[in-house]
């Protein structure tokens, strides 16, 4: 709490790093899809707010960041050493196709218990969706009636643009952060429209196909000058005319899609056997879960998406090209099978054929029984800090992607050309370097050699 007031009173820093101007007032908090991952993220925060839990999984709340040597003895907590904005300053809104309040809308969701759940209910009542731009042409498995009309998409998106000035005017908020946790979208891929501001503009005027909603409020955002994040696996922010737009108006972008459970576990799991030169002849990972999430899954096309999403890690961490005679010839299958009774309790099954001296064989079982909301949700709060904080920062606000927050996603995005860093620990490597570097701290490179000089 007092660092929460030390950090609102401070000033634009420069000490050496770059400089950082300070979170002063209200960060607001736009989520378009208002379920599971939503709703477990915001009760969260009040919860936390109120003393009741504790927010395990943040980096942002709970991780600390060693500075200069290790006799120095200097590991601040991250928040205390960038200027983050403070859980007490977050306020929220946000979109979804249903009409359920936040409180009622969690409930359903069933992440959460209800003894919990009511302690923060008077909140989470107060928080109602706004219409959402929405069509079944990208989300076959939904319907809802809470839905925007509108003669076109251009028109849609100055809807959702009044909704977010609105909503800045009415909540006090001196800044906002947008954070896309609705459904994932059928497969879409880069196409003419995407190429360009002048393209897409004109594609909302003509409804063009490949603008899929989640794209809508992307634009709206951005043209607002407000971060967006995407956890989904959607394309959404990585198409050209989204960076354009992002660097343009200052507003930091990133994505795509959370990386929780099965794909954290081959980001953790799949460095190690590299880091020991073990090889790899299979993959396979299934998984079940009774979620909306997984209702949405069903369908082939929303499927497809994810799956391209799920798969593009172990390529990226295995460098076949480099390991030819290791990672060459690996089969990775994907499977997501919806099934209800488990709810928002997913298990992730995977089994990994391996090999080792002389190529004898070996095999590892993982089951991860996961929560898949409660993995996500400290992540949605992150996000929302460390945007938040990318567009305080002179140096990082009109880089347009952010790659740095490559940590909590399964389908980074880079800059056109470069490949994606997957492997979760060089990822926590380029984050905390990034705020070393954003604060004038020296870089840790781990060689540590003056130790023995
Ligand atoms: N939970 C995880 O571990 C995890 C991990 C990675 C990615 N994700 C992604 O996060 C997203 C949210 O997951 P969830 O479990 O909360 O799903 P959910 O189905 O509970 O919630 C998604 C919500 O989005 C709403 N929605 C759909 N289209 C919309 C639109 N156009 N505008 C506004 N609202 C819309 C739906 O009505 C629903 O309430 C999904 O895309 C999921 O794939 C989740």
């Amino acid at each position: 709490m007092a660092t929460e007031r030390k950090n609102a009173r401070a000033e634009p820093s420069k000490r050496g790093g770059s400089e950082i101007h300070a979170p002063k007032g209200k960060l607001g908090v736009l989520v378009p899809g208002m379920g599971a991952v939503a709703t477990t993220f915001v009760a969260g925060v009040e919860a936390v707010r109120k003393g009741i839990a504790k927010p395990f999984g943040s980096l942002t709340q709970m991780g600390t960041i060693r500075l200069g040597k290790r006799t120095d003895a200097r590991s601040p907590k991250i928040k205390e050493f960038v200027p983050l904005a403070g859980l007490n300053d977050l306020v929220f809104s946000g979109w979804d196709i249903f009409e359920d309040d936040m409180y009622t809308a969690a409930s359903k969701a069933g992440v959460l218990e209800r003894e919990l759940l009511d302690q923060v209910k008077p909140f989470l009542s107060s928080i109602r969706p706004r219409k959402a731009v929405f069509d079944r042409n990208y989300v076959r498995n939904l319907d809802g009636p809470n839905v925007k009309k509108g003669k076109n998409k251009r028109d849609q998106a100055e809807q959702v643009r009044a909704d977010i000035r609105e909503f800045k005017k009415t909540s006090g908020a001196d800044r906002l952060v947008t954070i896309w946790c609705g459904s994932t979208e059928t497969f879409l891929e880069p196409s003419a429209v995407h190429q360009s501001l002048k393209a897409f503009e004109k594609g909302l005027v003509h409804n063009d196909e490949s603008i899929a909603p989640s794209m809508i409020y992307a634009y709206a955002s951005l043209s607002e000058g407000v971060p967006f994040a995407n956890g989904a696996p959607n394309l959404t922010v990585d198409i050209p005319v989204m960076r354009e737009l992002s660097r343009q108006n200052q507003a930091p972008i990133c994505g795509k899609d959370f990386k929780t459970g099965q794909t954290l576990m081959k980001t953790i799991l799949a460095p190690g056997f590299k880091a020991r030169l073990l090889g790899l002849s299979g993959w396979f990972s299934t998984n079940i879960l009774g979620n909306r999430d997984g209702e949405v899954l069903d369908d082939p096309g929303s499927f497809k998406t994810k799956e391209e999403s799920k798969l593009s890690a172990l390529e990226h961490i295995l460098q076949p090209e480099l390991y030819p005679d290791l990672y060459g010839h690996f089969t990775h299958k994907v499977r997501i099978n919806y099934y209800p009774p488990r709810g928002d309790n997913k298990e992730g099954w995977d089994n990994i054929d391996i090999f080792g001296w002389l190529g004898y064989p070996m095999q590892i079982k993982v089951d991860f029984l996961c929560r898949d909301s409660i993995l996500a949700a400290p992540i949605v709060l992150d996000l929302v800090l460390f945007s938040d904080l990318a567009q305080r920062s002179v140096e990082l606000r009109s880089l347009g992607i952010q790659e740095w927050l490559s940590f909590y996603f399964k389908s980074p995005m880079t800059a056109p050309g470069l490949y994606p860093e997957h492997d979760l620990f060089i990822q926590l490597m380029k984050l905390k370097n990034t705020l070393r570097h954003l604060r004038g701290e020296e870089l840790i490179t781990h060689l540590g050699l003056e130790y023995y000089d």
